[in-house]
């Protein structure tokens, strides 16, 4: 069988447009564990309904607020590998050319130096309030989270609001202005890299048929089988780190 990488980075140079669409296992080799990896993935482990849900956060917030510090603690202490560097290299050398979306909400594509990252699940390091801040309904401005009293989770000194990670639950819409630029960079590119995802939680999974319907190839790097492979031109079986600064060749 012919190595196909010289093909798919004939790809990278000629398209117009780039998108890369990352999951967990782009941090993977920055020691941040990817969720359904068979055994060291989080949901190994973890309950998703406990953890990663509303109902779950009503009924012990202070469960839930204390496993996304120490995950936010675990990034903190991470650094992005070899994958987000050249990534962020690749993009800053051709400006415009590389639209990066990512279901991580981890901040390593931006310590790497990408751009304009579209975050669909929001982020670890942005918090929000549980309840639609009181406030709103008299016309008034929200209180702001980052001023609430401390406490595991923090609280509204005046309503008694939880703060809640700033991350996209189950059962909760993704935010608009990042779903809305991902559709339209999936719809415009011609070629769409999917890096370290299983091709499992939707919306963000939908997005390389987006992307193979509008006319752009598409690549699957991951070293273990996903649900995107089908719809591939080409899977690439390794890992971020090995296979994207292959890849994304700069001067
Ligand atoms: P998953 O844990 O479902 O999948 C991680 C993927 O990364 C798997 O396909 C692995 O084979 C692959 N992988 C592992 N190590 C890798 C490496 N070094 N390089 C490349 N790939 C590697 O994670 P996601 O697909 O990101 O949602 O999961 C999607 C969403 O489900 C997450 O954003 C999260 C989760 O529930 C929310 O928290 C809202």
């Amino acid at each position: 069988m012919t190595d196909p990488l010289p093909e798919v980075r004939a790809w990278v140079e000629a398209a117009g447009q780039v998108c890369v669409l990352t999951g967990a296992g782009m941090s993977a080799e920055s020691g941040v564990p990817t969720f359904r990896d068979a055994l060291s993935g989080l949901w190994a482990r973890y309950d998703p309904q406990e953890l990663a849900t509303e109902a779950g956060f009503r009924s012990d917030p202070q469960l839930v607020w204390d496993w996304y510090a120490s995950r936010r603690e675990g990034v903190r202490a991470a650094e992005p590998n070899a994958g987000h560097m050249a990534l962020a290299r690749w993009q800053a050398a051709h400006p415009g050319r590389m639209t990066v979306v990512t279901q991580n909400v981890d901040d390593l594509h931006q310590r790497a130096g990408s751009t304009e990252v579209l975050c669909l699940h929001g982020s670890l390091f942005v918090d929000a309030w549980l309840d639609p801040c009181p406030r709103l309904a008299r016309g008034e401005l929200a209180c702001d989270p980052r001023r609430a009293a401390p406490g595991r989770p923090p609280r509204c000194e005046a309503c008694g609001n939880l703060v809640r990670p700033g991350v996209v639950w189950f059962g909760e819409a993704l935010p608009w202005n990042p779903l809305d630029g991902a559709q339209r960079a999936a719809r415009h590119c011609t070629l769409m890299l999917v890096v370290g995802t299983s091709g499992m939680v939707y919306p963000a999974a939908g997005l390389p048929g987006v992307a193979k319907h509008c006319g752009a190839r598409v690549v699957v790097i991951n070293p273990h089988p996903t649900e995107l492979d089908g719809l591939a031109d080409v899977v690439l079986r390794g890992t971020a780190a090995q296979l994207l600064p292959q890849l994304l060749l700069t001067p």
